[in-house]
């Protein structure tokens, strides 16, 4: 047996998914069933009013449909399937998710252009209403919510009052912002969210969920250029026998089913936001007690994730942070800014301010065996 294979260990994961789950939600998935069976079509029907009812929007307006794999693949489902043949997006884009949606486009040759901004930066208004008002070509918009490259929360209220102002689509990447961060999906004119089940609803990696206008998603019909990824079809599946089309993430939806029932007994979104923002306080205060700066201002820093930049210390190696901090049980995620040499420790997931304490005791005292100086 390989060393990797040697039998693994919980460790608290301070990353923006997978992330540390509650025993509960883990051991949901310790059964079998058929993915035909009424337990099972019951239970997606429950997810899918569930993911209804966080959203606060009418059933009468508005769907929830669940595809298998991870986030990328429910945008790249929503791109795919939503935009015309002559269609043409606008991608706003700062940072690694904006920049991954433009190769999705890309790579569907689908006719794009992109605003785009440093990853420190928040977008700028003026220019996305420029860039609406003069290229009337463009029938969808598409921005991140929670960027998780820097962990800037961007303006999606103020982006879709423009882009309904031009009468565009709307797509939100609401991947790791849903479940944590109030969303107001009818007022802020969103036509397609896009989360998935191991982000702020604290459930394992397996789906990912579009929150979908019907009246935008009617207009689809026929135009996926996917097979597996076609969510008009998906969404019909799911309401003629309240199946998925190919086989579902039977355990995943389980544990997410259980995930949802955790948040609710939590007090739903605003709580959990709450927890998560709490979290990031302390840890943001903490890490600069020891002297680490966070990369963004608290003007735009979100409370999902926090970049902190590398000390100026000859001494500090990453890479020894991450295998001192991991040999204590803890698990923090490097960098992914271009340009910046900064690491990131996510709030979210099943962990709560003493987590917070004992990661930033756990860097303290690795930082100090590596000979920072810390005063
Ligand atoms: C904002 C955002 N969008 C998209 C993704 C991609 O999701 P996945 O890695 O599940 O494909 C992530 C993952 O962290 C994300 O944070």
């Amino acid at each position: 047996m390989t060393k990797s294979l040697t039998p693994h260990k919980d460790k608290t994961l301070f990353t923006p998914g997978p992330l540390t789950t509650s025993s509960s939600v883990k051991e949901a998935m310790l059964t079998d069933c058929s993915s035909r069976g009424v337990f099972f079509i019951d239970l997606i029907k429950n997810i899918r009013q569930e993911l209804l009812s966080l959203s606060d929007v009418q059933s009468s307006n508005y769907t929830a449909i669940l595809m298998q794999g991870s986030g990328t693949f429910g945008l790249e489902s929503v791109i795919t399937s939503t935009i015309a043949e002559e269609g043409h997006l606008l991608i706003i884009i700062n940072g690694v998710y904006g920049r991954r949606a433009h190769k999705i486009a890309q790579t569907l040759k689908i006719e794009n252009s992109v605003l785009e901004y440093n990853d420190d930066q928040v977008p700028d208004l003026e220019q996305i209403e420029y860039i609406l008002k003069e290229t009337p070509e463009i029938t969808d918009v598409m921005v991140v919510h929670s960027e998780t490259t820097a962990g800037i929360l961007n303006p999606v209220n103020k982006i879709g009052k423009l882009v309904n102002k031009y009468q565009k689509n709307f797509i939100v990447d609401a991947v790791s912002s849903f479940g944590a961060v109030p969303i107001d999906i009818e007022n802020w004119h969103i036509d397609f969210l896009v989360s998935s089940s191991n982000k702020c609803i604290e459930g394992v990696p397996g789906f990912s969920f579009v929150i979908a206008k019907k009246e935008a998603l009617e207009k689809t019909a026929g135009r996926s250029r996917s097979l597996s990824l076609d969510l008009y079809s998906q969404w019909k599946g799911l309401e003629d026998n309240g199946q998925f089309r190919f086989t579902p993430p039977t355990h995943t939806l389980i544990a997410f089913n259980q995930a949802l029932k955790e948040l609710n007994q939590e007090g739903g979104i605003e709580q959990r936001m709450k927890r998560y923002q709490n979290n990031s306080k302390i840890l943001i205060a903490a890490m600069k007690r020891l002297g680490f700066k966070p990369v963004l201002p608290s003007e735009t820093q979100g409370w999902i994730i926090t970049s902190f930049y590398y000390p100026d210390d000859p001494n500090f190696d990453f890479d020894i942070l991450y295998q001192k901090l991991s040999e204590l049980d803890f698990i923090i995620y490097p960098g992914s800014m271009s340009n910046l040499q900064c690491f990131r420790i996510g709030s979210i997931g099943r962990i709560f301010e003493q987590d917070i304490v004992k990661l930033v005791w756990a860097i303290e005292h690795s930082c100090q065996e590596m000979g920072l100086d810390l005063s």
